[in-house]
């Protein structure tokens, strides 16, 4: 490895090649590359306004990122190892191209520990953006299956045992609802992670004039992370990320959960696209839901990250450790696992057909309407609901002993009457057993009533939509910021005053 020793004032000798690769941080750096550089422009612009420096010196630095960029962009910044990471890279790179004299006068007021987390800041939060687009998108193909189906009746299920009905609606619509405090946390997250910690130097600020609120507003921060050996020791961001993701990736796999089980010939209720399914090398008639299954697959990997994060916070004495820079070994990577875990299910559901006359039959050959007739035998014979539980419990074990259930409906009302010494008619327990009646009957707030469901749909709706014009703000936001820093280098590079 060619090497050249960057901070060697100090240093008479060359750090140990196998250091050089234990504490490189390059490889998940480089994510990060242009939020570094966006950093240094703010940095510097804040410098210059301040009077640390003179115009002509910020000019060659500004120029020298611009073209810093450029490579980039042309893949050939090629982040050195033995650089150790992004931030000495890319000072290296100015000083390499402007001399010392010039480049050198980046890092005044600054330090590697204010500048690493508002790298990771400003990377993260685009990437919270970007995940709550797509939980939005899954949100958007929920509520239109839920539209669609606010009538398709299901068996709704407890214990994985046939409850009561429900509709597929009214199934889509709870994991919107679910995923909904997902937004709620990301929100809340979002807001904690979008606070500038540049300018708390090292640890203890700095004796440098400095004005943080310009580089807050360069960088379309929301407001100042102020105490500066808290803003650069600490991570509980990244752990809220992960575990804003954990519970992400937890609420995932208990939708894929339904459709591997809805995917297997015993429930028959689904049916998955092709394209989101894979054969089998050896049975030809195979058709698996490996894709949902790799999203509940990756939900383990997700925690096993949020643990990580934990322990390497733990016992951690103040101030900045080196131990942080593994903060983010697991956060690119995670945060691209819930992206393409909820992108895959979008596409999945998206495709996917719903068996709803099995859904139906399911329903109409069970005991999924006993309680409806537990609730009936209470309202119209005057007696507790306990009592009426044992009646139908009775009515119940009575049919099951023949091996048959409330869809012998003959039958069952036979059973029932007689306990119940004629008090129901065969036309009254028709209807209350009828599953689309009972549907319609449970219409208490947040019930699974088509018209209960009808409404749910839109207030889940505008609470998405609200979500949806939230991100867009805050990517506004972040354009803007941009675009500032991005006129104010222009003004520099082009007014030679
Ligand atoms: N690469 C380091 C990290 O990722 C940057 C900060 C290093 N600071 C230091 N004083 N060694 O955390």
């Amino acid at each position: 490895m060619t090497s050249e020793r960057f901070l060697k004032g100090r240093f008479n000798k060359e750090l140990a090649e196998d250091v050089k690769s234990f504490i490189d941080s390059t490889s998940i750096d480089k994510e990060m590359i242009y939020e570094d550089i966006w950093g240094s422009e703010a940095h510097m612009l804040m410098l210059v306004k301040k009077g640390h420096i003179k115009k002509c010196y910020a000019r060659e630095m500004l120029n020298c990122l611009q073209i810093a960029k450029k490579d980039v962009k042309g893949d050939r910044f090629i982040l050195k190892p033995y650089l150790e990471d992004v931030h000495i890279n890319v000072e290296s790179y100015i000083i390499r191209n402007c001399g010392i004299e010039y480049g050198g006068k980046l890092h005044t007021a600054r330090s590697r520990n204010d500048q690493v987390v508002t790298d990771v800041k400003l990377h993260l939060r685009s990437k919270i953006l970007e995940l709550m687009d797509c939980v939005i998108e899954l949100q958007n193909i929920l509520l239109n299956l839920a539209l669609k189906n606010t009538k398709t009746i299901m068996p709704g299920y407890t214990h994985l045992q046939q409850a009561q009905p429900i509709t597929l609606g009214f199934w889509a619509t709870a994991y919107v609802s679910m995923i909904m405090r997902d937004l709620e946390r990301f929100e809340g997250l979002y807001s904690r992670v979008n606070r500038n910690p540049l300018g708390s130097a090292a640890l203890a600020g700095t004796s440098f004039n400095i004005d943080r609120r310009i580089t807050t507003r360069f960088l379309g921060f929301d407001k100042i992370s102020e105490h500066a050996l808290d803003a650069v020791s600490s991570r509980d961001f990244v752990v809220e990320t992960f575990s804003v993701m954990a519970i992400l990736m937890s609420n995932l796999s208990r939708i894929v959960g339904d459709i591997i089980l809805w995917n297997s010939a015993e429930f028959n209720y689904i049916i998955l696209p092709q394209e989101y399914t894979t054969g089998s090398s050896i049975m030809p008639q195979k058709k698996n839901p490996d894709a949902a299954e790799m999203v509940r697959g990756k939900t383990g990997a997700v925690y096993g990250a949020l643990m990580q994060s934990l322990s390497i916070l733990k016992g951690l004495p103040s101030g900045y450790n080196r131990d942080l820079q593994e903060d983010r070994l697991l956060l690119w990577d995670t945060l691209d696992t819930a992206r393409m875990s909820l992108k895959v299910l979008c596409g999945m559901l998206g495709g996917a057909q719903f068996n709803k006359k099995r859904m139906k039959e399911m329903v109409d050959s069970s005991f999924a309407a006993a309680t409806e007739l537990a609730n009936h035998l209470v309202k119209k014979n005057n007696i507790s609901f306990r009592e009426s539980h044992e009646i139908i419990g009775f009515v119940v074990r009575k049919l099951d002993e023949k091996g048959k259930t409330l869809a012998d409906i003959d039958e069952a009302f036979e059973i029932l009457n007689k306990k119940i010494n004629g008090n129901i008619t065969a036309n009254t327990f028709k209807k209350v057993v009828d599953s689309e009646n009972i549907i319609k009957a449970n219409k208490s707030l947040g019930g699974t009533a088509p018209r209960e469901v009808e409404r749910m749909i839109c207030s889940l709706r505008a609470d998405m939509k609200a979500h949806q014009k939230s991100v867009r703000k805050k990517r506004n936001k972040i354009i803007k910021a941009r675009e500032k820093t991005e006129a104010e280098v222009m003004n520099i590079l082009i007014n030679r005053d």
